[in-house]
């Protein structure tokens, strides 16, 4: 494996330089094609793509869309640290199969009181503790317990529930198969997780886990939650971010600075590691083989890769700084493949080059444009009143309007004065508003299995292994005639 050296053919290419070569088909079928990758090496995608950490691409109904699809999305750092973990605790809360903090009524309610509680938060079993506040189980009461009669109002709960001795329950870190088995074989509807000392530590329902077992695709945690990434930055306030966001649910951090090949990017991880040592890291950015291995060196799980290839970015028009996108990943791949996980990200426009990114080298792909313009991604619909067109904003996180925004947000006076020393490396544009996200994963989920097709594979993991050692192999330089006559609609 790597470290191997850089094939001069890859030098000054990217995504609309080649072709794949259409490769002998022996899937039958392209509709179940399986598309697992990893994100890291404890975490890994049925659908390998990543939501950008941008404010106008992931926030909280992105992140939660992203992970119902199979992908992750990633919620940004261009706000208040409050805020930021609010959206990571919205997207672990929702369709979870663990209700980590359930609803609770003591011991001494009356019957009454139980019917009003079930109504107004819409719940069919109530967990009933000891006495308020105690936290420890007492029984379940259910709608079907509490009866008809009003006159049976003022008695008290303890008569028609199921009491702890009677009750099935899981222990708190129950995995959701074993719960799953527990309820079908008791017949029962929901299990509550309790600790040695009988302290309610959750809630599981059979209605929530068929949910998600209807999305076999899902991103979820070992407690069946969704997955969840979140942005942090290297300087500032970035270890206090960082420790609020793992408390409120984040499954691994992106240590995300646009020059992820730096002493500054060195100490931050430094400090993460010491500190959260079994949090997943995906750092970046970097774009060259030399900053990946400063990556793997420095105790990255993963590298993103890309500097300037986005289209919210002006970081190459300004500084010249910048390597091709698929060169960028290639160079990666041969300096950390298969050791730490690549994630591509910036440049994609087609789908096409998603496949060729996971063909070259990405483990995953991270998009912002792509999925901007979505009912997903924050921000409003914008409506031209003349020609009746809508369209949605996508910035880059360092335009000036995010940067002013988040500072605004961030009240971060080290952020603050770098902002105001650097010019802008990001600009904001308008794009068409294309509806949910839903149907552009479902369309990128179809392509990608359609290209693994076309390499003569039946899942993406095969079609990587037989293409990464050496790509050039699979791929036709295109010339200005062919290029034209390939993409030119
Ligand atoms: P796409 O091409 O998918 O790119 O829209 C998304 C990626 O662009 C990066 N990004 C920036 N790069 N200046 C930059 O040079 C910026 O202001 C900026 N904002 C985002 C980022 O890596 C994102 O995932």
């Amino acid at each position: 494996m790597p470290s191997q050296p850089l094939d001069p053919q890859w030098i000054g290419k990217t995504f609309d330089d080649f072709l794949f070569r259409p490769q002998k088909g022996i899937s039958a079928t392209r509709a179940g094609i399986p598309l697992r990758s990893r994100l890291t090496d404890r975490l890994s995608l049925e659908l390998p793509i990543v939501s950008s950490n941008m404010d106008s691409v992931t926030g909280g109904d992105m992140a939660e869309t992203m992970a119902l699809e199979g992908g992750l999305g990633v919620i940004h750092r261009g706000q208040s640290i409050e805020r930021q973990c609010d959206t990571v605790g919205t997207v672990k809360r929702s369709h979870s199969a663990v209700i980590e903090q359930p609803r609770t009524l003591p011991l001494d309610s009356t019957i009454g009181e139980a019917r009003v509680f079930a109504r107004r938060h819409k719940i069919n079993g109530i967990l009933i503790e000891t006495a308020a506040g105690s936290g420890i189980l007492a029984g379940v009461l259910t709608r079907r317990d509490i009866p008809w009669d009003r006159s049976l109002d003022v008695e008290k709960i303890e008569r028609f529930m199921t009491p702890f001795s009677r009750l099935k329950t899981g222990k708190p870190d129950v995995a959701t198969e074993e719960a799953e088995r527990i309820m079908f074989e008791g017949r029962i509807e929901r299990l509550p997780l309790v600790d040695d000392e009988r302290q309610i530590r959750g809630l599981i329902t059979r209605k929530d886990v068929r949910f998600l077992r209807e999305r076999p695709f899902a991103s979820k945690d070992r407690k069946g939650r969704l997955l969840a990434g979140a942005a942090v930055g290297c300087a500032g306030d970035f270890m206090e971010r960082a420790s609020a966001l793992l408390a409120a649910g984040a499954d691994c951090l992106f240590v995300d600075i646009a020059h992820g090949h730096s002493e500054v990017m060195q100490k931050g991880i430094e400090r993460l590691r010491a500190e959260f040592p079994d949090t997943p890291l995906v750092c970046g950015n970097v774009a060259t083989g030399a900053g990946a291995r400063f990556m793997r060196d420095i105790g990255a799980d993963a590298v993103k890769v890309g500097v300037g290839p986005g289209r919210g970015c002006r970081t190459r028009l300004e500084t010249a700084a910048g390597v091709p996108q698929l060169q960028a990943i290639r160079e990666a791949w041969c300096e950390v493949g298969g050791e730490i996980s690549i994630m591509a990200d910036g440049g994609v426009r087609f789908d096409k080059d998603i496949f060729l990114a996971l063909a070259c080298g990405a483990d995953t792909v991270m998009l912002g444009s792509a999925l901007s313009g979505t009912d997903e991604a924050p921000g409003r619909v914008i409506e031209d009143p003349a020609t009746h067109t809508k369209k949605k904003i996508y910035r880059g996180m360092t335009s000036p309007e995010a940067v002013m925004e988040s500072l605004y947000e961030s009240n971060d006076a080290d952020a603050l004065e770098e902002a105001l020393a650097t010019p802008p490396e990001g600009q904001e544009i308008q794009v068409p508003y294309r509806g949910s996200v839903v149907s552009i994963l479902h369309r990128i989920r179809g392509h990608l299995r359609s290209a693994v097709s076309y390499a003569g594979c039946t899942s993406l993991s095969a079609a990587r292994e037989a293409v990464l050692q050496d790509p050039l192999k699979f791929l036709v330089p295109l010339s200005e005639a062919a290029r034209k006559e390939s993409y030119d609609r």
